[in-house]
């Protein structure tokens, strides 16, 4: 934006007060253990049953808060799956409302992904069999109703998938030991306790953020580890927050996976980034180094307001970091402790790892597209006068894409009944995304594709892996194939992972034929 108009912005905001980083009485630091998900089974022996329930949970003292989750208060069971083999599942829905569920980073065809199309009614039942195909992967399963996907997985509904793969070998495996889920999740709380999602006002006008950070529900939680490598399956769940995690002491983080599958060796990195939807495994090594450290992630700019302001606007409009626990704003996401209790599993890095999803010979593209995301808010068309209009109409807490201003993919925002895309399966294709405003994860149903490149780089494979989800900022190439159909009844969709963005229509639907 120009540094006129961005002097204006200013201006305007500073009539509008400070903003409050309120210190909440109850808020004291973690320490809660860190809470492991059951492990559900759902690997060919009789059916796994899934019931989506509407309850309360606790987060960080003060009241309970209303929650919803599968079987569970708040998010769901790990659903182990295995290759070459069926999963039958039935989704029961207690809710009273509908919903549906998508398995994110499953390769099945479109009449089980679960998207917005295969909507569960209260009091009703989805029997779905799964055949895993595909290489072993930590992929994720959430509510995928149309303009109702921020509000439900904010909400807990929402968990974990793992994709065994009898082929791999020789990874930390114990589960809860050496082998532990990390679902990092920004909340926000009421002084009460209990969860805020704005479903109008400025928290909508562009994304939401919370101002506390869970894992796997609990607030800045404590893991103990054994004295080796211990592996960390990483889903950023949040609704919109990108992370860029590090460890307090600088540890290394070895990373073995991305969203779909292990690499072929350990890519060493200091820092992680995450964008909402993206998962990767990491192995870190806690025999080396002291007995304790944390998991931090830096604040997030990507946000229209941040990129416009810096972080000081987003505070004012409830887009708030979690409490700052260390410098330059960044906030711990969990710690680690050792105890020398459990037992100590692997402890030499593997220098090959035993299962990696390989790159298959796509061979030439026969089509190319492209996907233009936008999520330019017309609120900031016009100046001082655009900006006023826009703040009332947020604030006014309309429904539905009006409000957001435009939220769109190649110019148009979601309608369930408009096929935008039609492709052959089997073909290889590219797909370029292209983004303006601020970074988009683009993801895509029904497959994994590999990244060509970004911003005109290209981007080698072994560092990458297999992707399904990736956070756009600017120009990306994607390279992919689709294996199974997806009808026009059950169609794929293509997306922003930004849920907020998702729900206001950037996204678009496709059928595999
Ligand atoms: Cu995780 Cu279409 O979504
Ligand atoms: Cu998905
Ligand atoms: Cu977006």
């Amino acid at each position: 934006m120009s540094a006129s108009r961005r002097t204006i912005l200013q201006a305007v905001l500073a009539g509008l007060g400070a903003p409050a980083l309120s210190g909440r009485a109850w808020a004291a630091p973690g320490g809660e253990a860190l809470p492991v998900p059951p492990l559900l089974d759902a690997d060919a022996a009789g059916i796994t049953t899934l019931t989506a329930i509407e309850t309360n949970h606790r987060f960080v003292g003060g009241r309970a808060s209303p929650t919803r989750g599968f079987d569970q208060p708040f998010l769901g069971p790990v659903l182990r799956l295995r290759r070459g083999s069926t999963a039958r599942i039935d989704v029961r829905n207690r809710l009273d409302e509908v919903l549906t569920v998508h398995w994110h980073g499953l390769h099945v065809p479109g009449d089980v992904d679960g998207g917005p199309h295969q909507e569960i009614a209260p009091g009703g039942r989805w029997s779905v069999a799964l055949e895993i195909e595909q290489h072993a992967s930590t992929a994720w399963y959430h509510s995928h109703v149309h303009g109702r996907t921020g509000p439900h997985v904010n909400a807990g509904l929402a968990g974990l998938l793992i994709i065994d793969d009898p082929a791999a070998a020789g990874l930390p495996s114990r589960w809860g030991v050496d082998d532990l889920p990390l679902i990092m999740q920004d909340r926000r709380l009421g002084r009460d306790g209990r969860l805020v999602y704005a479903n109008s006002g400025p928290a909508l006008m562009t994304d939401f953020r919370g101002d506390f950070m869970l894992v796997n529900g609990a607030h800045r939680p404590l893991a103990r580890v054994p004295s080796a490598l211990v592996r960390l399956r990483l889903l950023n769940g949040c609704n919109a927050r990108t992370l860029e995690l590090r460890f307090e002491d600088g540890r290394p983080m070895q990373q073995i996976a991305s969203d779909a599958g292990l690499f072929a060796a350990p890519v060493a990195r200091t820092s992680l980034t995450l964008a909402s939807g993206e998962r990767a495994e990491v192995l870190v090594d806690f025999a080396a180094g002291g007995r304790s450290t944390r998991l931090l992630s830096a604040a997030d700019r990507n946000s229209q307001m941040g990129r416009m302001i810096g972080g000081g606007m987003g505070g004012m409009m409830g887009m708030i970091d979690p409490p700052a626990v260390a410098a330059n704003g960044a906030f711990e996401v969990l710690g680690f402790e050792l105890d020398a209790t459990l037992p100590a599993g692997l402890r030499t890095l593997p220098d090959r790892i035993v299962g990696a999803a390989p790159l298959p010979d796509f061979g030439e593209a026969v089509r190319r597209r492209r996907f233009v995301l936008d999520g330019h808010m017309g609120m900031m068309g016009g100046g001082m006068g655009g900006m006023g209009r826009g703040m009332g109409r947020g604030m006014g807490g309309m429904a539905g894409s009006g409000m957001m201003g435009g939220m769109s993919i190649n110019g148009r925002a979601f309608e369930m009944h408009r096929i935008d895309e039609r492709v052959r399966r089997g073909d290889t294709e590219i797909w370029q995304v292209v983004t303006s405003d601020m970074a988009h994860p683009f993801h895509v149903h029904g497959t994994a594709f590999q990244v060509l490149s970004r911003n005109g780089r290209r981007l080698p494979f072994a560092e990458l892996g297999w992707k399904d989800t990736l956070l756009v900022d600017g120009e990306a190439e994607l390279l992919l194939r689709f294996a199974h159909r997806a009808s026009e009844r059950t169609p794929y969709m293509f997306h922003c992972h930004i849920l907020e963005h998702e729900d206001a229509g950037m996204m678009g639907q496709f059928t595999v034929a």
